[in-house]
């Protein structure tokens, strides 16, 4: 779970700094929000729970982990093509900017219930840490 995070995570990283580079380039930035959201949910929040699932097999391996991985993977994609198309002039598009926050904000309340669940219970990373609570 903690590598297809990670993988994830680079190309989302890839996609976001590219769609900066060229709204800066064609002075044209419509797509800012895209941009925003494309680095922070896609690169930072995937590359965070990346690291901490491989810090905390426990909460990585349980079935909320695999749950929110799809949610956060289908979510992030379907919210920001809606936005996108929304800043396009597609007010269609509005339903698929709200499923997909929706979803994202499921998969982060699962996220945070197989936090509080699951990361204490690694004896082997929790003993080697000092600062452990
Ligand atoms: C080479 C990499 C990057 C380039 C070329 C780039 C370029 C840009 C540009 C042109 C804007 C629009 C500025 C404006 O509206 O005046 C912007 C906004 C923004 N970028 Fe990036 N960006 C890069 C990387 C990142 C990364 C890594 C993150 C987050 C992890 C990020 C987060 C944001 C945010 C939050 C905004 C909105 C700021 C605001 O509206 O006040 N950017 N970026």
């Amino acid at each position: 779970m903690g590598k297809a995070y990670l993988k994830v995570a680079t190309v989302y990283f890839t996609i976001g700094v590219l769609a900066g580079l060229i709204m800066g380039i064609i002075h044209d930035f419509r797509l800012t929000s895209v941009h925003a959201h494309v680095n922070l949910l896609g690169w930072v929040s995937m590359a965070l729970f990346g690291l901490i699932y491989h810090f905390y097999p426990n909460a990585a391996n349980s079935k909320l982990a695999k749950v929110q991985f799809w949610l956060h993977n289908i979510g992030v994609p379907v919210m920001l093509g809606g936005i996108a198309a929304q800043v396009f002039g597609v007010t269609a598009a509005l339903p698929a900017a709200i499923v997909g926050s929706m979803a994202v904000v499921l998969g982060v309340i699962l996220f945070t219930i197989n936090v509080f669940k699951h990361v204490g219970k690694d004896s082997s990373v929790d003993s080697n840490n000092k600062f452990s609570a």
